[in-house]
């Protein structure tokens, strides 16, 4: 199968792997769901029918492996993530795990032996939103899962999922940029210089239900309106920070909130910003409880430190880049990937594609079929060219 026929094929599962959802009318597949199940089975035919040896661990990452036939071969791991958020898109994680899989079947088309094993991975859980904890899939298989993500977890045999320490070489991600720099530049691929930091928090503030008609406002101890005033100071906090979801009890509206639990999402590339603000957060949370008469809980839920792509696997994918004649363009990525925590245990990259309008977590992501081609290309020929690295 040529390339153009291969990044065809690559739009169009993403199509068919697009309409797995656990929600009707929209996209959503969490953490073992039986959408997740049904997900990486259908993957997992598209990983034997191109000559992959396919399993699943413990952590229900599905496995695809290309065993090389060269004695004390060390193992390269690609892959991204089959999970995903509510009403997403089709392409942020399955368009990473695709491509590998098609840059595999264009080599093995190709009869290219590699001297390392090859191994795709289509994590489990990326996006973290059945327990708001990311990275659970590659973290379980990296061994980095902690006291605290197995407390939050049902499913306390994702520890199993562990592989041997320096078992991999090293990881490689083709991701979609889920932003707009690329598309500005005319670019359909560019190479990832470094990932964000990220804290993930949960605060909950707790005051007095009462009648909406008969409370006095200057006598309210108001939850939603306490929060109300973080979600602002959040806004202009100086670093990425979000409130995706607020929750509210009783939750009637002609009921003063006596609780509202909101959650925090903070990012920066550099740890120390970051960091900074959440503390400084924290202060003007306390504050705002204190004057409304709230009792506060803040709690970590997750830190993730910014992370560098390794710099000899940065410019095997620049080389690859450049020899199709491409300007070669570095670029930081404000979003978490797995390469996030892979980044743990081996040197990472990442391969970002462009993606219409930068837009992302939202039904309209949409990918050009020649960029998903590029992307395959390039892919296949960093393969290689870590082959003859070797
Ligand atoms: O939230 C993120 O940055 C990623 O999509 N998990
Ligand atoms: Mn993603
Ligand atoms: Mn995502």
């Amino acid at each position: 199968m040529g390339l153009l026929d291969l990044s065809r094929q690559l739009i169009r599962r993403c199509d068919e792997l697009g309409a797995i959802s656990e929600e009707p009318g929209r996209l959503t597949r969490t953490f073992a769901s039986p959408a997740m199940a049904r997900a990486n089975q259908l993957v997992g035919s598209w990983m034997r029918s191109a000559g992959l040896q396919v399993s699943e661990d413990a952590a229900f990452n599905l496995l695809g492996r290309w065993n090389s036939n060269q004695s004390g071969a060390k193992t390269f791991l690609l892959g991204s993530h089959l999970d995903t958020v509510r009403d997403a898109g089709k392409y942020d994680g399955p368009l990473g795990v695709l491509a590998a899989v098609a840059a595999v079947q264009l080599l093995r088309e190709r009869k290219v032996a590699l001297p390392f094993h090859l191994e795709i991975a289509g994590f489990s859980d990326e996006e973290g939103v059945r327990y708001q904890t990311a990275y659970l899939g590659s973290r379980a298989l990296a061994g980095k899962l902690t006291a605290a993500d197995l407390a939050r977890v049902q499913e306390k045999q994702i520890v199993g999922a562990r592989r041997r320490p320096g078992e991999f070489t090293g990881y490689a991600e083709v991701h979609i940029e889920q932003g707009p720099v690329l598309e500005k530049h005319g670019l359909p691929v560019g190479v990832v210089t470094a990932i964000a930091g990220q804290s993930r928090l949960a605060v909950e503030f707790h005051g007095v239900a009462g009648h909406a008609g008969t409370v006095p406002m200057k006598l309210r101890r108001d939850a939603l309106a306490g929060a109300a005033e973080l979600i602002l100071a959040a806004e202009g906090c100086g670093v990425l920070a979000t409130v995706g979801k607020v929750e509210v009890d009783p939750g009637a509206s002609n009921v003063i909130p006596g609780k509202s639990s909101v959650t925090l999402d903070v990012r920066d590339q550099a740890d120390s910003r970051r960091l900074a603000a959440v503390r400084s957060l924290k202060i003007k949370a306390q504050a705002i409880a204190r004057r409304r008469g709230l009792k506060i809980v803040w709690r970590v839920v997750q830190q993730t430190t910014a992370v560098r792509c390794d710099h000899a696997l940065m410019r095997i994918f620049s080389h690859c880049i450049a020899k199709r004649g491409l300007r070669v363009m570095r670029l930081p990525s404000g979003a978490g990937h797995d390469a996030a925590a892979l980044s743990t245990i081996c040197p990472v990259a990442m391969l970002f594609v462009r993606c219409k309008g930068g837009i992302s977590h939202h039904p309209a992501e949409a990918v050009k079929t020649a960029d998903a081609q590029t992307a395959i290309a390039v892919l296949a020929d960093f393969i290689r060219t870590l082959g003859k690295a070797e």
